[in-house]
């Protein structure tokens, strides 16, 4: 994947304006809320029957800040996402068994939570870019499968 000098800019600035913990809770809970049979993959998270379970659960919070460093962390090596998220695509794979399918999900819901908090900065070119971005996670944290 090649990334211009603009593309970048745009990532970092709006990377920039991300609360890890805050942001990385709202994005996970959308995820188990909307899509909920995601819920399935985290059985030992205790209660998440209802939105204020999910929204209130302390584990989800804690796993939401996890899954956002890690995307800051291949935003830090964008020109080599791939083996950056290598281990990850292979725990997720070989160990936790997730479908790949959910990384899609977990992307868009990412992009629901940005544009909410960016409001009008989230423009049409900066969405395209970071459409750009989910697409290269996705495809990355997929690769182990194969
Ligand atoms: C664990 C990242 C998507 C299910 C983890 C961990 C990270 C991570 C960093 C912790 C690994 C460790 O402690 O060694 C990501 C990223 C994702 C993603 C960057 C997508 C952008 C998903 C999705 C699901 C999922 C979509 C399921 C629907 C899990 C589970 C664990 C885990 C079940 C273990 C949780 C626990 O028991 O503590 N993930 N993940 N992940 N992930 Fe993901």
């Amino acid at each position: 994947v090649h990334w211009t000098a603009e593309e970048k800019a745009t990532i970092a600035s709006v990377w920039g304006k991300v609360d890890i913990e805050q942001d990385g809770h709202d994005a996970l809970s959308r995820l188990l809320v909307v899509y909920p049979w995601t819920q399935r993959y985290f059985s030992s998270f205790g209660n998440l029957s209802n939105v204020s379970a999910v929204s209130g659960n302390v584990k989800v919070k804690a796993h939401g800040n996890k899954v956002l460093s890690a995307v800051g962390s291949a935003i830090q090596h964008l020109d080599d996402v791939k083996s950056h998220l290598k281990g990850l695509s292979k725990s997720h794979a070989e160990d936790l068994h997730v479908d790949p399918e959910n990384f899609k999900r977990l992307a868009d819901v990412l992009v629901i939570v940005l544009a909410a908090k960016l409001g009008s900065a989230f423009t049409p070119q900066v969405q395209a870019v970071w459409e750009k971005l989910n697409a290269t996670l996705v495809a990355a944290l997929s690769h182990g499968y194969f």
